[in-house]
């Protein structure tokens, strides 16, 4: 399986839910390599660049005023076909529908406060990380059981 990158998000509720280390954890434990952190407030500008492809849509404006309104957690995640592997942790949009196990299965109710935002396919992450963290703020590193993983 090839490595790859994806753009994690905490959603304003993830943080309020005091849930930010049980998320790190979670990826942590499963062999994901951190490759950058960063906790920030998100301007309108950063919020309209991420979520370009759903302009139009009828949840659009609701979608910029909630992920503008609080802290949010910005991390890039490492490893073996990562992006499918941490969409699949983090469970489908819809809090109320995701599969128990899963982060929004287990810490979300709602489609529009879901607690976490994954990049949905390579591509998706190569666009999105960008705008969170410049090359020089995603770190290569290795980790000491990286032969296991
Ligand atoms: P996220 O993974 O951050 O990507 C877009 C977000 O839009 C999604 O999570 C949801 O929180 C929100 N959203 C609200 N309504 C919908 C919908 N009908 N379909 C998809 N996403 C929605």
């Amino acid at each position: 399986m090839p490595k790859e990158r994806t753009l994690v998000l905490i959603k304003p509720d993830g943080v309020m839910k005091k849930i930010i280390g049980e998320i790190f954890s979670r990826f942590e434990r499963k062999g994901l390599r951190i490759a950058a952190i960063k906790m920030l407030n998100v301007s309108i500008e950063t919020a309209e660049r991420h979520y370009s492809v759903h302009k139009g849509k009828p949840f659009y404006g609701g979608l910029i005023d909630y992920i503008t309104s609080g802290p949010v957690v910005a991390m890039v995640l490492e490893g073996s076909d990562a992006v499918a592997v941490v969409r699949k942790m983090v469970g489908t949009t819809d809090g109320a529908k995701a599969e128990p196990g899963t982060i929004r299965g287990d810490f979300a109710m709602s489609i529009n406060f879901n607690t976490v935002h994954a990049s949905d396919s390579v591509e998706s992450a190569n666009y999105e990380m960008p705008i969170f963290f410049t090359e020089k703020e995603i770190l290569d590193y290795e980790m000491p059981d990286k032969d296991f993983i």
